[in-house]
């Protein structure tokens, strides 16, 4: 028996996180029986400051403890288990709290109006350090660097989130880079969303701070005592080599350039208070060569990195002092070509000055969505090992992966998790590329059952609902199309659309269904009850805000530019309001909230009653006849007749030839046709399905069925990025159909879960494993010379209900399982 992945707040050795509610988390493996008793112990030093004693009533996926944390201060934790047999495990791990909230001994400093500038402190230490720590934090985006290496290989720091509500403070253990005598602490910062060009607004931009400043504390202890360093007037600051600095249009590098350098100014930006972080850490998670380069058509030279990838690239400057180089990153050949034709306004370059003195070239404070890369200006061939695609993402545990026997199907498994990744960047972003790269709510609720089987997404999207009720508190309740929604001069809020505000609910209820952490939920219920009251107050939900539909849905043969399908908005809206109250509902049982409960159950009545007066016949005919409408009815069991609309969805489908959902009827879809028709349009590969991207070289999920047209050509410019998660929404039914693993809503955190797979023999076989938080489960079919094996891997201390495609059911608890359908279709 072993415990392992000790989490605290589903983080891994946290280091200046909030932890003002810490809940710890743990997997017991290998236990006999069932995991009897354990034992939860917390240490600062020596001394233990909590102890559980030997309780059989720990959950190891979230213990709540009423810990009074100290800021700035080391605790070590202990988990002990014993399991049925008498063994006994203990494992151990380490969490450190941040500022907490004490007051700052550092001052906000700036360079000013000067843009891209260092920060700079120059500073004599006595004696070599014993221990460092820094707190600090920087807007727009800041790099810290000590003695002239980087302080954490972190970038984009300090997170995207809403400013003018909180800035998260990080914390680094820089001790290792301090030394005796001469010391010098180097802050760069640029734009990021602070200030600049973001979002839909090409001129004025974003404004949360008109200028770039910084704040730090660095506490060192030496023999000698405490020293401390602080941001204040005795700061210089110097110029840098960037020259611009933006999100979407890409940065200009001049090194070698003259330094100019002054005094750095005290100042009081106009932001929302200090608080420790809550993001996981932005990460290079991996490295890529190029896979060819290509000297196109057009006579162009550019690298083919093989995959559709956020980041940037990195290279080695071998180039003659005073020339000029150009990167400009796109996602796609036309007709042998690069083509930026999908950017939009984004101009998404690097650009860099050679001095001759070989350096290596990559930005700081920008990101890109590509597979190609444009290279201008270099002097001959160039060699594509000085290249160096690095893929940034947010750093989760990839806790999902699934192989077939079908090439086409395990490629779009591929593309799901590279989106993902390309779009979990701090943010869970739309797409990376084009001048948007924004935290749309639609696409993030719709992908969020997916994303938690692919990763461990608990802390990701702590973060990302926590700056989301901070834009709520700000807006009654409602929530924005983005989060975070940056304030912006010439733009008023802007929000509450269906399927999209609804994020404040779904999450939460993914969250709580995938990873069963009540801390979790306790949190987050917040959101759920400020956004199912918000659009209760509506007197019109449908005509209150601009609303999305099913967004992209191609059921508008008659006007095909048209964006928003055509389900009814008040439908769609009613079916939405209705999920809302459903899972705030059943979020308050769990936490015994009975008020809470009692009126959700009072307004999902009475949404449940106005969708059955307003679009069913008195027959039980679904009035709005869409593929979507029909697939929501039957998701949220709305349909007085679940047959007749379950049978009005498969003709629809069949008259169509294919699916025409767009983002709010596409994930639920194939979970609600017969399987024998879902796996028709998972398998099918002309337009529209999933495997036409795959067949056309598809590397990332696409924004739309028809991004690219048989030639290899955007089908028409303007918005259609080559990776947006939405639609990877369809892994969600791999795993939970196709390979047959549910978490259910009573035992949540898959303590048990539903084994239900969906097997086909066109897939030939399906192999499944999902780190649950119990351990890792194993789900397996196979067709075979002997007919259809499957199998089952029940981790310790969880069971599942399985119903096997014969019709047997049964309660399967720890250990391997294995059936043989002889006689399977
Ligand atoms: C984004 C979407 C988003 C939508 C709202 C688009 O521009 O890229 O994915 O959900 O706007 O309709």
């Amino acid at each position: 028996m072993n415990v392992t992945h000790l989490r605290v707040n589903h983080l891994e050795e946290p280091l200046g996180y909030d932890l003002q509610s810490a809940a710890f988390s743990w997997i017991v493996t290998d236990a006999v029986g069932c995991c009897e008793k354990a034992r939860l112990r917390v240490f600062r030093g020596d001394e233990c400051i909590f102890d559980t004693g030997v309780s059989d009533s720990l959950d190891p996926l979230g213990t709540e403890t009423p810990l009074q944390l100290q800021p700035r201060t080391a605790y070590r934790w202990k988990i002990t288990v014993w399991d049925s047999s008498g063994a006994r495990s203990e494992s151990e791990a380490g969490f450190e709290t941040g500022k907490m909230g004490e007051s700052w001994l550092g001052r906000w400093i700036t360079p000013g109006k000067r843009d891209h500038a260092v920060l700079e402190k120059r500073f004599t230490l006595a004696q070599a350090p014993e221990e460092a720590r820094i707190y600090l934090t920087g807007l727009g985006l800041y790099r810290l660097f000590i003695n002239g290496n980087p302080a954490s290989e972190e970038v984009l720091m300090p997170g995207l989130n809403a400013y003018d509500r909180w800035v998260q403070v990080q914390t680094f253990d820089v001790g290792p880079l301090l030394r005796r005598g001469d010391n010098r602490l180097e802050i760069w910062l640029s734009g990021g969303i602070s200030r600049g060009r973001f979002s839909f607004t090409p001129s004025d931009g974003y404004e949360y701070c008109p200028y770039d400043c910084a704040i730090a504390e660095l506490h060192v202890r030496s023999g000698a005592g405490e020293t401390v360093i602080c941001t204040d007037k005795s700061w210089r600051w110097h110029t840098s080599p960037i020259l611009e600095s933006s999100i979407y249009d890409g940065e200009v590098w001049e090194p070698g350039r003259l330094e100019e350098s002054g005094p750095a100014e005290l100042c009081s930006p106009d932001v929302g208070h200090l608080r420790d972080r809550l993001s996981p850490p932005v990460r290079i998670v991996m490295e890529r060569k190029p896979q060819r380069v290509l000297l196109t058509p057009a006579g162009e030279t550019v690298l083919d990195m093989g995959q559709n990838m956020v980041g940037w690239i990195r290279f080695r400057d071998r180039e003659t002092k005073g020339r000029t180089l150009r990167l400009l990153f796109g996602e796609q050949l036309e007709h042998g070509c690069f083509s930026r034709a999908n950017l939009r306004s984004a101009k998404a370059a690097f650009q860099w000055k050679s001095d001759g003195e070989q350096r290596i070239a990559e930005p700081y404070f920008t990101w890109y969505g590509f597979r190609y890369v444009l290279l201008e200006g270099f002097n001959g061939p160039v060699d594509p090992g000085d290249f160096t695609g690095c893929v940034v993402s947010s750093d989760l545990e990839q806790t999902g992966s699934i192989v077939t026997g079908h090439e086409g199907l395990n490629r779009l498994i591929e593309n799901v998790l590279w989106s993902q990744r390309g779009n979990f960047l701090d943010v869970p972003t739309d797409c990376p590329q084009r001048d948007e790269r924004e935290g749309w709510t639609g696409d993030a609720q719709v992908f969020a059952d997916a994303a938690c089987y692919n990763m461990d997404c608990a802390a990701f999207f702590t973060k990302y609902l926590a700056d989301m009720l901070e834009e709520q508190k700000k807006a009654g309740g409602c929530v924005p199309y983005v989060v975070p929604f940056a304030r912006n001069r010439s733009r008023g809020f802007e929000g509450g659309a269906a399927g999209w505000g609804d994020a404040a609910a779904v999450i939460p209820w993914t969250l709580w269904l995938h990873y069963g952490d009540r801390s979790l939920l306790r949190r987050q219920e917040q959101n759920m009850i400020a956004w199912m009251d918000w659009v209760a107050e509506q007197d019109d939900w449908s005509t209150a805000c601009r609303h999305f539909g099913d967004w992209l849905a191609l059921d508008r043969s008659e006007e095909p530019a048209e964006r928003v399908g055509k389900t009814d908005i008040p439908f769609l809206c009613l079916c939405y309001a209705f999920l809302t109250a459903e899972m705030t509902g059943a979020a308050a049982a769990v936490l015994e909230d009975r008020e809470t409960e009692a009126s959700a159950a009072v307004l999902a009545a009475g949404y449940r009653r106005r969708l059955r007066e307003e679009f069913f016949t008195s027959e039980g005919e679904l009035k709005c006849r869409t593929q979507t409408a029909c697939v929501l009815a039957l998701h949220l069991d709305l349909a007085p007749d679940r047959a007749k609309t379950g049978e009005l969805l498969r003709s629809l489908v069949r008259e169509a030839g294919h699916l025409t959902t767009g983002f709010l009827g596409t994930p639920w879809l194939l979970e609600e046709l017969p399987d024998r028709e879902a796996w028709d349009l998972l398998l099918r590969e002309e337009y529209p399905s999933w495997l036409y991207e795959v067949k056309l070289g598809a590397t990332t999920v696409w924004e739309r069925w028809n991004s690219l047209t048989e030639d290899g050509c955007f089908s028409e410019t303007g918005m259609n990025s080559l990776n947006h998660y939405a639609y990877g929404s369809v892994a969600a039914w791999l795993y939970g159909h196709m390979c047959g693993l549910r978490p259910l809503p009573d035992a949540p955190g898959f303590r048990r879960f539903r084994w239900e797979p969906a097997p086909d023999r066109r897939a030939g076989f399906a192999l499944c494993r999902l780190l649950s938080p119990f351990g890792e489960i194993v789900s397996q079919w196979r067709y075979g010379e002997e007919g259809l094996t499957l199998l089952l891997h029940v981790p310790s201390g969880s069971e599942a209900d399985a119903r096997l495609p014969d019709g047997r059911q049964a309660r399967l608890g720890p250990g391997e399982h294995r059936f043989l359908i002889p006689d399977a279709e």
